[in-house]
């Protein structure tokens, strides 16, 4: 109880060195760590995670450990592990963190648990596990000013050689998982991640949404309505049950090809959907998702007033800034699971390596 107590006044120390005294105050709490992770379950059918004071202790006390050096080595400890840095400016919080590692999910294929060449897909299946029931996570800025270190602790562990995460392939009750208030939640975490103020559902624009998706029912193409609202478009293949939560995460996944420095996506990188989903001006939101036809799902979601103007910022400032330097251009790096492939291990070394 003791070591609970420290953990969360430590969580919201964090949490007042990033986002000051705002909306923020919840970036980092079990609740927010384990709805989102909760959230990629339910859409395949997963039972939820219980949130664990072991865990969050043991998580706690490796970030203090990683405080000083931000780097992305493993605490090579009993249970399954996911690590997430990002660096400075970027006032990185428990979604940013849940949404690269759930994203992944694009790339796993369940029909045969593979993962797509050149990709990761431990992260998600880590979330996904089946037999994992327990989690424990903890956030740090770390010491001059060398970004954010976030981590989760599972138990049992997953990702075990030869097991598949789930049973089946997500079959799952689809219509439970698209209420308004699921496609609110995440979208409004993310924007209390940078200081901007909630979306509210609002019912033309949800009737909007939902006309354009069942034009859309035939052929699933990702095409604008071209209508008078913002406008972010998921596009699911068939073979998979796609939710609200993979079209949130999608679209929240584009914030490390946004470079807020320059206000501008990273070259070549598409990051629209990601600053829509956080215009500040944007107060409105309506969202549909249907099943096409042919299979696949299509989601959209339209924002009011339209974000993404020219010229404009989504917010204002890039957080986390001291000095007015600008944050380095790289975005952020992730790993999973100690029981890892040594290859996983070196690349992310690497990769860390270069970006600082
Ligand atoms: C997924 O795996 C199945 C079975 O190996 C294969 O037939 C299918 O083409 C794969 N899907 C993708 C998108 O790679
Ligand atoms: C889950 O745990 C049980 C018993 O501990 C084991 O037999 C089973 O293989 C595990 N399944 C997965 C998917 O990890
Ligand atoms: C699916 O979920 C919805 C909303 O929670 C519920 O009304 C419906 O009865 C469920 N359907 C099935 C088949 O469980
Ligand atoms: C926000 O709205 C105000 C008033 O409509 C407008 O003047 C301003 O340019 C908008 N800013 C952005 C960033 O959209
Ligand atoms: C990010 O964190 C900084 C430092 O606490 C804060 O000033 C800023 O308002 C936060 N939000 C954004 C969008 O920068």
């Amino acid at each position: 109880m003791a070591a609970a107590a420290a953990s969360l006044l430590l969580l919201q120390c964090v949490v007042t060195m990033l986002a000051g005294a705002a909306t923020a105050d919840a970036q980092y709490s079990a609740q927010t760590f384990a709805d989102l992770q909760n959230a990629a379950r339910a859409d395949v059918g997963v039972a939820p995670l219980a949130w664990d004071d072991t865990l969050a202790g043991y998580a706690q006390r490796y970030v203090g450990e990683r405080k000083g050096d931000c780097k992305l080595v493993h605490s090579d400890g009993p249970y399954g592990e996911s690590i997430f840095w990002g660096n400075k400016g970027g006032n990185w919080t428990a979604s940013d963190a849940v949404a690269v590692w759930v994203q992944e999910k694009q790339y796993y294929n369940c029909s045969d648990g593979s993962c797509a060449a050149g990709k990761i897909c431990s992260h998600y299946t880590q979330i996904v596990w089946a037999n994992t029931t327990r989690v424990g996570c903890a956030a740090v800025a770390c010491d001059g000013n060398l970004g954010t270190f976030i981590l989760c602790e599972y138990d049992p562990r997953g990702n075990v050689p030869g097991v598949r995460p789930y049973a089946g392939c997500g079959q799952f009750n689809r219509s439970a998982q698209s209420s308004p208030q699921d496609f609110l939640n995440l979208q409004n975490a993310a924007r209390a991640g940078v200081g901007v103020g909630m979306l509210s559902w609002d019912s033309t624009v949800a009737a909007y949404a939902e006309g354009y998706a069942e034009k859309r029912k035939g052929d699933c193409r990702k095409v604008s309505s071209g209508g008078p609202y913002g406008e972010n478009i998921f596009q699911g293949g068939t073979g998979i049950s796609w939710t609200v939560s993979d079209a949130l995460f999608s679209w929240l996944g584009e914030k490390q090809k946004y470079d807020c420095a320059s206000n501008a996506c990273k070259e070549g990188q598409a990051c629209g959907e990601y600053t829509q989903l956080v215009w500040a001006n944007s107060t409105r939101v309506g969202c549909a998702s249907v099943t096409c036809e042919g299979g696949g799902t299509f989601i959209t979601c339209n924002y009011d007033p339209p974000g993404n103007i020219a010229g404009e910022r989504p917010y204002l400032g890039c957080g986390g800034q001291v000095g007015g330097t600008p944050p380095p251009t790289s975005g952020m790096i992730l790993l999973i699971s100690r029981r890892k492939i040594l290859l996983t291990i070196s690349l992310i070394v690497s990769t860390c390596a270069q970006t600082k």
